[in-house]
């Protein structure tokens, strides 16, 4: 039997960074993401009869070959484990995954992982243990347990995430273009759980709470206001305060470095000269993401075409 799970990365606008709890995934400030409904990873689980759950890539046929590493492998059993456990169930299952899109390197692949693994094993589950699916609701608490910012990629397009509660939300702004402009696909040395505990250590860690939630409050108005360049100020303030918490660390880490901080600058001129441009955020890597709105298609083409093309792979 084969039981198969697909779902979304998110980006997120205001960022989850720092846990209140480390067991639950419970954030110590409320996020802000959009669904990307273009990068996704899918899940197939099937029952074996060995004596532990296992990992395989899950290869298509045209596809480039997917890897993982020992630590994300382990990550991602240890969250079927959890799973299996809530359920009360003791088979064990090969795990074959993938992603249409690189892993590990700042664009949420954790996000779309966990989810995808936590939709296939409650439908394995619920059918080997006879007992009702759980809703999207209850599947995203699940899924949070294994990685905090998955949870909201079971709703879509806007979601915010505030310790227990997770809420679908609307925002004027429903369907964006969005880009991922690749800088660097090596994986990341520092895993997002490890991101989350350094962060703590830095000074500017005192008040990222308050300033998490003012930017938040802030995104929101400018978004119903229809102010886009406002909202274009408060992301850019948002990733980059995320970024000083990393730099600023006990034992710092970095990802903007001078590749990241040239295309920063570039989106910034086009900006200056245009009177317009694209949300801009970074993950926890040094690709950038951009969003536009759906009638900037014209100068998102035109960014692409001055700017990206040939100096840059986008997604
Ligand atoms: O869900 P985690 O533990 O991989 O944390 C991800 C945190 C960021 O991606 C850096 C920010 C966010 O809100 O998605």
């Amino acid at each position: 039997m084969q039981w198969f799970g697909q779902a979304p990365a998110n980006i997120a606008l205001i960022k989850y960074m720092g846990k209140k709890d480390t067991e639950k995934n419970l954030a110590v400030n409320p996020s802000l993401s959009y669904t990307l409904e273009n990068l996704f990873s899918n899940v197939v689980l099937e029952q074996h009869h060995g004596q532990k759950d296992r990992w395989e890539p899950l290869d298509l046929p045209g596809l480039p070959a997917f890897r993982l590493s020992d630590n994300a492998i382990r990550r991602f059993l240890l969250h079927l484990s959890y799973l299996k456990e809530h359920f009360k169930y003791s088979g064990q299952f090969i795990v074959r995954s993938n992603n249409n899109f690189p892993q590990g390197c700042g664009l949420a692949s954790s996000a779309s992982s966990f989810a995808a693994l936590t939709k296939a094993a409650c439908r394995a589950l619920s059918e080997l243990k006879h007992v009702p699916c759980p809703n999207d609701m209850e599947q995203a608490v699940l899924s949070r347990h294994g990685s905090g910012s998955s949870c909201r990629s079971f709703f879509k397009p806007w979601v915010i995430w505030d310790e227990h509660e997770l809420e679908p939300i609307d925002i004027p702004y429903r369907e964006l273009i969005h880009q991922v402009v690749i800088i660097s696909k090596v994986e990341k040395t520092i895993s997002s759980s490890e991101a989350h505990k350094r962060v703590e250590t830095s000074p500017l860690f005192n008040g990222r709470i308050t300033r998490a939630k003012q930017n938040l409050q802030q995104l929101l108005r400018a978004f119903n206001n229809g102010r886009w360049e406002e909202a274009f100020q408060i992301c850019w303030r948002e990733f980059t305060d995320m970024h000083q918490l990393f730099s600023s660390a006990s034992q710092p880490f970095r990802y903007l470095g001078d590749e990241s901080r040239a295309l920063l600058q570039t989106v910034k001129r086009f900006w200056h000269d245009k009177g317009d441009g694209p949300l801009v955020t970074m993950d926890a890597g040094p690709n950038v993401h951009l969003l536009y709105r759906k009638d900037q298609k014209p100068l998102c083409d035109e960014f692409q075409q001055h700017h990206l093309v040939g100096n840059y792979d986008v997604l």
